[in-house]
């Protein structure tokens, strides 16, 4: 048993029946670097250094698939420096983590319209999932220039090219087509910095998860915090819209 399984089982966690896949909103990077009186960019390098210790306690917990929206498809609104800075720092965080994580067994992954994203990092993330396709822990995604109704569009136009017949397309066709189709869907989404909104993310495999928000800033986000919301996930009903039995 890990560290922090025996934290979480103390706290009353059940480790059998723990969310096989959580999703994270790392909201809150400019507020903790204002408050601080820093820059904005500092606040997203402090997130870069609560992902790592995020994904290894995922990890050791036994969650079986992290997904965290690092960027969405609407962030290229934000001023030039920021969008700039962040590319940067996801670039050079799939490069510096990639030993790291393939030692961990870790299978990483992307989500997103990579194809606009910057060269470098184009390359860096796909030589990350190429060297870790054949790991059998955690199944970690990063969700880059990634909006959930782009992932529709995206496999709508899949289907349309495949030419499709119209009695053929069902749910099933659809999410065959969305950008990671062998992941299961998130149980529990975590959203930090305290704001009650799901922009964007997931939506499609999101219909049926629980949410958990959480005051704390993204930097802030601590192992605390990751075994409040799976206490928080275990005392709910999950009914997918049936009765509870
Ligand atoms: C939201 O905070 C956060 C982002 C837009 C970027 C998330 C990026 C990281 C956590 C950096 C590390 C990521 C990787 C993959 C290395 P915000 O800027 O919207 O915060 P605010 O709402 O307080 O302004």
């Amino acid at each position: 048993m890990t560290e922090i399984q025996r934290l979480a089982e103390e706290r009353g966690v059940d480790l059998n029946r723990l969310p096989v896949h959580v999703a994270m909103i790392m909201d809150g990077n400019g507020r903790w670097a204002n408050r601080r009186g820093i820059g904005r960019l500092l606040g997203h390098r402090e997130g870069y250094k609560t992902l790592r210790e995020v994904l290894l306690n995922c990890s050791e917990l036994g969650i079986k698939f992290l997904t965290v929206y690092a960027f969405s498809a609407e962030n290229w609104k934000r001023p030039a420096d920021e969008v700039d800075g962040l590319m940067r720092l996801i670039e050079g965080a799939a490069r510096d983590e990639l030993r790291t994580m393939h030692q961990n067994n870790v299978r990483v992954c992307v989500a997103g319209r990579r194809t606009e994203l910057p060269p470098g990092l184009q390359a860096a993330l796909e030589h990350g999932i190429e060297t870790t396709q054949n790991n059998t822990g955690i199944t970690f995604t990063l969700a880059v220039n990634y909006g959930g109704r782009a992932e529709v569009v995206d496999a709508v136009k899949s289907l349309v090219s495949e030419h499709v017949p119209v009695d053929m397309i069902d749910e099933a066709a659809i999410g065959a087509r969305l950008y990671n189709p062998d992941h299961p869907e998130p149980d529990l989404m975590i959203r930090t910095a305290g704001e009650m909104r799901w922009s964007n993310f997931l939506l499609w495999q999101g219909a049926y998860c629980e949410l958990f928000v959480t005051e704390k800033t993204w930097p802030e986000f601590d192992r605390e915090a990751l075994i409040e919301a799976c206490l928080s996930f275990q005392d709910r009903t999950r009914k997918f819209g049936a009765l509870a039995e």
